[in-house]
């Protein structure tokens, strides 16, 4: 059975001690045992393992310093120029204006993390973690925007009192002034979204654009997920519901070009997304429906609709909100795909990717009111929702984002 992230929230566990809490409490008095260390040590079969045990921790304590060695060469642009141009460190010293004895411990760093490596002639070359630096500028745009995370979070204890004063909330204008929009709910809890969607000043104009260039520079890899794991051939309208600039719609139409589209933003976005379709002759095949799913109904007319990371950045009441709208707006038989960064279901436990969760964990609530769920909890919502025959569609890399779909196959919820 799976947990629901809002602890607070699940059922209090009421049955006896089980066989599995009777062994993890004997496994942690075995790892504590003072001699246990010396002991594995000692023997060639454990060894290792003692090993990495002591390198994960060691990394865990490091994790800052290696996200600012990764910042630093972002920073000083290093993978754009390295990539196929290999260089030395008085090269790079000049380049960077750098005295050489300081930016080679930034350059040793990277090597030992594996970003940069060695190359002939004392040069520096990309290593395997840096050749995607060099090629996804989304990716760099992410490392420079974490930095504003990390600010936030530099008093963790302090951070999870006051989670939304931040830097990070000042970025993302949507998310942390709403809560559930219940009708009993007094109105100024949804007032930050619902200002938007009138004329918003030049202030509020410049914080859409950033956030939506920045969406549409990291959507790459989530985009290229659904596209190589789900058939859009059934479909003749999608409608993508907080859809940015259009990456997601723009790439599709050219990935399924039987298809027409519709997107729904906040007008700010929309208006940030005109231009980019003029611009790729898609005018014709995308209609654009400015508005907020608090206060407005989703536009009819699609036989698909898609959210892409965007339920992770509301709250519960919320979601329910949208999946509710979604279903009314579809017609039998059409489908809801929904696609973001899921945590790591209890049936995966242990596999490395899981440690991917703390960072969404902590993303999401610098970021405002939303949460990571399980795929479990998303399909449970999806069904309350209406939606039925929801299933998880297989993809290859989780760590960008799981893809669940449902069906519309009754008029009610
Ligand atoms: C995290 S971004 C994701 C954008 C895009 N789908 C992607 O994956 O890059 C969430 C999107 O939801 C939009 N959004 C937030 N609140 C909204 C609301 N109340 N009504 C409509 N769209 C909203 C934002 O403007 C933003 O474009």
């Amino acid at each position: 059975m799976s947990q629901p992230l809002d602890l607070a929230a699940a059922r209090a566990h009421t049955s006896a001690t089980s066989f599995k809490d009777a062994w993890q409490a004997r496994l942690e008095r075995w790892y504590a045992h003072p001699g246990l260390y010396r002991w594995s040590l000692s023997n060639p079969f454990t060894r290792w393992l003692t090993r990495r045990r002591t390198r994960k921790l060691f990394d865990l304590m490091a994790g800052f310093v290696h996200s600012q060695v990764l910042l630093g060469c972002v920073r000083l642009d290093l993978f754009k120029a390295l990539h196929l141009a290999p260089a030395n460190l008085i090269d790079l010293s000049s380049r960077t204006g750098l005295a050489p004895a300081l930016l080679q411990r930034l350059l040793l760093s990277a090597v030992a993390l594996g970003l940069l490596e060695h190359r002939s002639h004392g040069r520096f070359g990309l290593g395997p973690l840096g050749v995607p630096l060099a090629q996804h500028e989304g990716i760099a745009q992410m490392i420079e925007h974490n930095h504003l995370l990390y600010q936030d979070m530099q008093d963790p204890v302090q951070f999870l009192n006051n989670a939304w004063s931040g830097g990070m909330a000042e970025y993302w204008p949507y998310a942390h002034k709403q809560s559930a929009p219940a009708a009993s709910e007094p109105n100024e809890a949804r007032a930050g979204v619902r200002a938007v969607t009138q004329a918003p000043c030049e202030a509020e104009v410049d914080k859409f654009t950033r956030y939506s260039q920045l969406m549409a520079a990291s959507q790459g890899f989530v985009v290229q997920e659904i596209l190589t794991s789900y058939f859009f051939d059934e479909h003749r309208c999608v409608l993508d519901v907080g859809a940015g600039k259009g990456r997601f719609v723009s790439e599709l139409a050219v990935h399924a070009p039987h298809l027409q589209f519709k997107m729904f933003d906040l007008p700010p976005v929309l208006e940030l997304a005109r231009e980019g379709l003029q611009a790729k002759g898609l005018t014709q095949r995308v209609s654009l429906h400015p508005g907020s799913f608090l206060d407005d109904p989703l536009p009819k007319g699609a036989d698909l609709i898609t959210l892409v990371r965007v339920a992770h950045d509301h709250p519960d009441a919320v979601v329910r909100q949208i999946l509710q709208k979604a279903h009314a707006a579809l017609p039998v038989g059409g489908a809801l795909l929904l696609a973001e960064p899921m945590a790591q279901p209890e049936s995966e436990a242990g596999q490395p990717e899981a440690s991917v969760d703390a960072y969404f964990h902590f993303y999401l609530l610098a970021m405002g009111a939303g949460r990571l769920r399980t795929p479990q909890e998303l399909q449970t919502m999806m069904q309350e929702a209406g939606f039925t025959h929801v299933e998880q569609v297989p993809n290859a890399m989780p760590i960008h984002a799981r893809i669940l779909l449902g069906r519309k196959s009754q008029c009610l919820p």
